[in-house]
């Protein structure tokens, strides 16, 4: 089996997370019980790019109890928990000796080519004929095949510019070397039978696809099931970003000023678990809806302009870029901590950062950096941008991801065995099943559900068995 982790000796301590991970994880251990005689996924060979965490540990091993073939990377450099990463490799079954598990291409620390090549050795399936399903996190992996068989068509891969971002370059670089006469992306493309993508992040770009036309192969939009967004964005994020900040700095969140950017699920999230910690935070938004709801929810909402000097704690949640600039960075208060906790590192401007002339960066220990200013003043970074939640902690805890995963499994299956019912597009997962995931989870809560009257259920036009909402409720 072909693999690179940091240290395959990790396995034991990961299997041993993984058990305990299982239990809080009912959804996916509910769908391993319910699908393990009819193999749903037999045949299905799944290239995997989301974080290599324990809690991804579980989904991955329940693919392959569902009879899927398996390959995965991280898909963001500083996320994967090594010793979940090299349990998934030895397997439950196997040895650190003799490895039986996934191949698995990820390790915590990677550079930008190393995360890159990890995503090509993925979507490289040894004897060439796989993969047939990608499952993404930021659509990482969807990118790297749409755009080699977009060169591949063109005969060339563009030269970058300049001014191009330092990753877009090395892109550009394994593009060029492994675009081929054999058409090594436009093959990979012709045999997927789609996509399942998990964030936000992705999930614009795949629609920003179908919109251009340029769409290779079906897609389900798992962010936006209800039981994902509204509770993995919201509830993990409240969970894990105060993971993240404790972490990393142990800073006291009580009596501190804290800048949430964006109030979507995420800020929402992060704005309510700040708030929860004693912090006086204040959001920023562009959206009056939002801006409107985080007002009322009790929050100050102003600019970012207006409390940069006097803020504490910094926060981007807006999947958007440029939220905090450099020239914002030189206006902050001494060892105000600025992170993001957005799919991707562009939300600060770090490389703005970095060309400051004269400022100063120094290691306080991995993903934690001081960056001091020619005047003396410094901002501590978390994560050098990138998601602080998974960065300088363990991302959001087993039983929210269990919502999520129980989803990547259900789109996994859809669009596998009900292929000709997905003509290329966008999807989200029909709500009946979306209720589904959410029962999957009442009981580890000790929820007891009420049930509709036949009467009752007449009386508000849905049927006893759900599901209980139009589409158009959002929740
Ligand atoms: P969302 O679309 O619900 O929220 C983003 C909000 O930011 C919107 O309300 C938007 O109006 C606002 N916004 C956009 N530009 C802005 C600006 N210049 N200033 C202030 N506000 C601005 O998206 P969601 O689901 O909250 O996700 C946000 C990001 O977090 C995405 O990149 C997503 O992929 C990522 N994500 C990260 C997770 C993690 O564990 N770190 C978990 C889930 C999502």
């Amino acid at each position: 089996m072909d693999f690179k982790v940091a240290d395959l000796s990790l396995a034991a301590f990961g299997r041993r997370e993984i058990q305990l991970a299982e239990h809080e994880m009912p959804g996916l251990m509910a769908i391993r019980k319910e699908y393990a005689a009819a193999q749903p996924l037999a045949g299905a060979k799944i290239m995997g790019s989301l974080h290599m965490t324990i809690q991804t540990a579980v989904l991955i091993e329940t693919l392959v109890a569902l009879g899927a073939e398996v390959r995965w990377v991280s898909c963001n450099i500083f996320s994967t928990q090594d010793h979940a990463a090299a349990a998934v490799v030895v397997g439950p079954e196997g040895t650190v000796d003799d490895p039986k598990g996934v191949p698995v291409f990820a390790w915590k620390g990677e550079t930008l080519e190393e995360y890159w090549w990890c995503t090509e050795q993925a979507l490289t399936w040894p004897g060439g004929d796989g993969p047939n399903m990608i499952l993404d996190d930021g659509g990482d992996a969807t990118l790297l095949v749409h755009k080699g068989a977009e060169y591949e068509k063109a005969g060339a891969v563009p030269s970058a510019a300049e001014d191009d971002p330092e990753e877009w370059k090395i892109i550009l670089d394994l593009l060029r070397r492994t675009v081929s006469e054999e058409k090594k992306w436009t093959e990979i493309a012709s045999r997927i039978k789609g996509v399942t993508e998990e964030t936000t992040t992705g999930v614009h770009r795949l629609y920003e696809m179908f919109k251009a036309g340029t769409l290779l192969f079906p897609a389900i939009n798992v962010n936006d099931s209800v039981t994902k967004s509204k509770f993995d964005n919201k509830y993990g994020c409240r969970h894990s970003v105060i993971d993240g900040l404790n972490r990393a700095t142990d800073v006291l969140i009580g009596g501190k000023v804290a800048v949430v950017c964006g109030y979507g699920d995420v800020g929402k999230g992060c704005a309510d678990a700040l708030r929860g910690q004693g912090a006086r935070v204040i959001v920023t938004e562009i959206d009056p809806i939002c801006a409107l709801q985080a007002a009322m929810d009790g929050f100050q909402v102003t600019t970012l302009e207006d409390v940069v000097e006097i803020a504490d704690i910094f926060v981007t949640t807006t999947g958007n870029f440029n939220i905090i600039t450099a020239e914002h960075m030189g206006r902050m208060k001494h060892n105000a901590i600025v992170s993001n906790i957005g799919h991707f590192d562009n939300e600060i401007d770090m490389a703005g950062l970095a060309k400051i002339p004269g400022i100063v960066k120094q290691e306080v220990k991995p993903q934690v950096h001081t960056w001091t200013f020619p005047d003396g003043h410094a901002i501590i970074v978390l994560a050098e941008g990138r998601l602080m939640n998974l960065g300088c902690a363990t991302g959001h805890p087993s039983f929210v991801m269990s919502n999520s995963f129980t989803n990547q499994v259900i789109a996994q299956i859809e669009l596998f065995t009900k292929t000709e019912d997905y003509p290329i597009g966008v999807y989200v997962l029909p709500k009946h099943l979306d209720e589904k995931v959410a029962r999957l989870h009442l009981d580890a809560l000790g929820v007891k559900l009420t049930e509709l009257t036949k009467a009752q259920a007449d009386y508000i036009g849905v049927p006893v068995e759900g599901p209980y909402k139009p589409d158009h409720y959002r929740y």
